[in-house]
């Protein structure tokens, strides 16, 4: 029987993973396969009883439904917002040596083919999945490179599942002179459709941290504001399929409020990412944002 404490200690330590397309929650010490939803909602409640204000943590959590929801309805997943992206790596990215912390199905890599290596590194990649991607944890891939080997490390929406300390630490020691670590994350200044009662009730959970910059380094290096199409369905499926880690933390009052908050006539949702981008320091044990 596993203690409501030990819960807590394993999500306050990022110990959760997430994996699509699977029923599994994995800690070190316990591997819950086959956990349905309503077993982890269960996990969470016991870590919210045990640790208040915890829940931000539970961003660390995955389950199948969820997931596969994911990879369907989720508005950050637009060939709009990858482009943007893709262009704000290109500078750190042409003829260098990259890697994708997090790659998913790696998508970033298909859009950076002016890097000279790319590297797509996802502990539980998606099994229909075209691209290469390297089987490990994103800290791990970093232990097993040489010392200032790399360019260009990114993460999309991924940084918050890794061991923050020691992915740091590493990055320190891998990164070239003048190599760069970018993180992208969803911000909470995106405005979406302009409704301060849908934006208050959407950033009321799992905003207290922004997960991407490190301690003392919580504001963006910069904001990438994006104009995505999207219709009243694409925003409703977002929601009710609960396809960012606060929605999933939402009772299911919140979402219906939000559902019915949804224009029918919605054409375009103004969405924002915040990007933190570190270089290493002088000393080599870790990063400076830039
Ligand atoms: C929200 S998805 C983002 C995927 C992809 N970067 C994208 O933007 O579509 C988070 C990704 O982080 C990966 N992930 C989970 N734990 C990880 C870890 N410890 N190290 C590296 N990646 C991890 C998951 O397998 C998943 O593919």
């Amino acid at each position: 029987m596993v203690s409501v404490p030990q819960l807590a200690r394993a999500a306050s330590h990022g110990h959760m993973a997430w994996r699509r397309g699977a029923r599994h929650v994995t800690l070190p010490w316990l591997n819950l396969r086959k956990a349905r939803p309503p077993f982890s909602r269960a996990i969470g409640a016991a870590v919210q009883a045990a640790r208040p204000g915890a829940m931000t943590d539970l961003v660390k959590t995955w389950d199948s439904a969820t997931a596969e929801a994911h990879v369907k309805y989720n508005i950050s997943d637009h060939s709009c917002i990858w482009d943007e992206i893709a262009r704000h790596c290109m500078p750190f990215a042409e003829g260098k040596d990259v890697a994708d912390l997090g790659a998913g199905d790696g998508t970033l890599g298909k859009l950076l083919p002016q890097a000279g290596k790319m590297t797509n590194v996802d502990p539980f990649p998606p099994e229909d999945c075209a691209a290469k991607i390297l089987k490990s944890d994103g800290v791990e891939f970093l232990r097993s490179q040489p010392d200032q080997s790399l360019d260009l490390v990114v993460a999309t929406f991924a940084v918050h599942f890794m061991d923050r300390a020691s992915l740091d630490k590493e990055l320190g020691r891998v990164l070239k002179p003048t190599g760069r670590a970018i993180w992208f994350s969803f911000s909470q200044s995106s405005v979406l459709f302009g409704s301060e009662e849908f934006n208050s009730i959407y950033y009321s959970v799992g905003f207290s941290q922004d997960g991407s910059g490190t301690a003392g380094s919580s504001a963006p290096t910069t904001v990438l504001k994006i104009d995505r199409p999207a219709t009243s369905a694409n925003l409703r499926n977002h929601v009710a399929h609960r396809c960012h880690s606060n929605l999933k933390q939402m009772p299911e009052h919140m979402i219906s409020k939000l559902l019915a908050l949804i224009p029918e006539d919605l054409q375009a949702l103004d969405i924002r990412l915040d990007v933190f981008m570190f270089a290493p320091n002088p000393s080599r044990d870790g990063v400076v944002q830039c």
